[in-house]
């Protein structure tokens, strides 16, 4: 076993609840503490309370805990950031300072998830550069931006070992999604799986970057591992999954269900979703620490199909 003390910030959200059992299976259970201001349903014996943005709070429970790495998932994202956009100012920004801080005090590694929300209009839509104009749209986007550039300035400055990753919409069966404009692509695989029909919240031919859970947690753990001289880009790294539309999704699922209808209801999270990428360039992770996604569309139906019913199942049977 590795010998990190591992912090999980925001550890019952959509990653966060996947990366603590990965990271439990490669590190050992006592070297991973889970931290939320939530508590979860089913808690981890060592799951600590936490509200990042209580920075006495969180520098007693680094030390309580010999923390030499965090990974720091809390945030607000895009959609319900526009309803709230102070409050999700005041999280992702001030969670962050807390964390910097306290990594450069005790030189604790640290991962930051920024996203593709950092682009906005004049960002190539297709094969996004790593290197594009970054003028986000959302309160969302400008605080990652503002974020990447301040672990950029933390490393810069303070040697402070800090890692991120651009994640397209991620989708995986294990957890649900906290509020992003993504979040169709998890919603319309329980609606199939339930029977039931879906009314997505994006046009049918809306493209966006996304990656399955599985590729996004092997990506965060390999940049956290890779070696120091691996990493050339402290602000954050474009990576990329697949992408496709949700009449393209609904067509793949389709493939199970041929009776499974989708209609089109689009809201405010269809002016957000015009404003990101439609496909990203990921060549710079590729050539930097050897990323490379593994699951495309029709790979993910079928998993993810799989697993839920499975879910259901044992939901049922309970
Ligand atoms: P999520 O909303 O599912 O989870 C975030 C967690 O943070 C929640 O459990 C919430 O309770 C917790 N949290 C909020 N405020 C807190 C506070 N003050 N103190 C402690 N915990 C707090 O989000 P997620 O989808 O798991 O995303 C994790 C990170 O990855 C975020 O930074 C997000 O911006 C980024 N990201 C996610 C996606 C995606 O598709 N899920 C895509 C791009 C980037
Ligand atoms: N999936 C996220 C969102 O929609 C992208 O960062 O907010």
């Amino acid at each position: 076993m590795k010998k990190e003390k591992i912090l999980i910030i925001g550890a019952n959200g959509q990653i966060g609840s996947v990366l603590t059992d990965v990271l439990k299976l490669q590190y050992g259970s006592d070297h991973v503490i889970p931290s939320d201001i939530r508590v979860p349903e089913k808690k981890d014996q060592l799951f600590e309370r936490l509200d990042v943005l209580d920075k006495n709070q969180l520098a007693t429970l680094v030390n309580k805990h010999n923390i030499t790495q965090i990974y720091h998932l809390a945030a607000i994202l895009s959609a319900k950031g526009e309803l709230h956009p102070q409050w999700a100012w005041d999280v992702n920004m001030n969670s962050l300072f807390n964390v910097l801080e306290l990594a450069k005090e005790k030189s604790i590694q640290l991962f930051f998830p920024s996203s593709i929300a950092v682009f906005g209009k004049e960002a190539p839509k297709n094969q996004t550069p790593q290197y594009a104009p970054l003028t986000p749209t959302t309160v969302y986007g400008i605080s990652k931006v503002a974020g990447e550039n301040w672990c950029q300035y933390y490393h810069d400055k303070y040697g402070v070992d800090v890692r991120s990753i651009r994640y397209p919409g991620i989708i995986g069966y294990q957890s649900l999604p906290g509020g992003g404009t993504t979040d169709y692509a998890v919603e319309i695989y329980h609606a199939a799986v339930k029977g039931e029909a879906y009314t997505s919240f994006l046009s049918e031919n809306t493209t966006l970057p996304m990656i399955y859970m599985d590729d996004a947690i092997k990506a965060t753990i390999a940049i956290m591992e890779a070696p120091q001289e691996q990493i050339k880009i402290r602000t954050s790294y474009n990576l990329s999954g697949m992408s496709f539309s949700p009449i393209e999704i609904a067509q793949s699922i389709q493939q199970h269900y041929p009776d499974f209808k989708v209609s089109y209801a689009p809201d405010f999270r269809e002016a957000i979703a015009q404003s990101w990428p439609s496909s990203i360039d990921d060549s710079a992770a590729r050539a930097d620490w050897g990323w490379k996604a593994s699951v495309d569309l029709n790979m993910m139906t079928s998993d993810m199909i799989k697993n839920l019913k499975m879910k259901y199942l044992s939901t049922v049977s309970a």
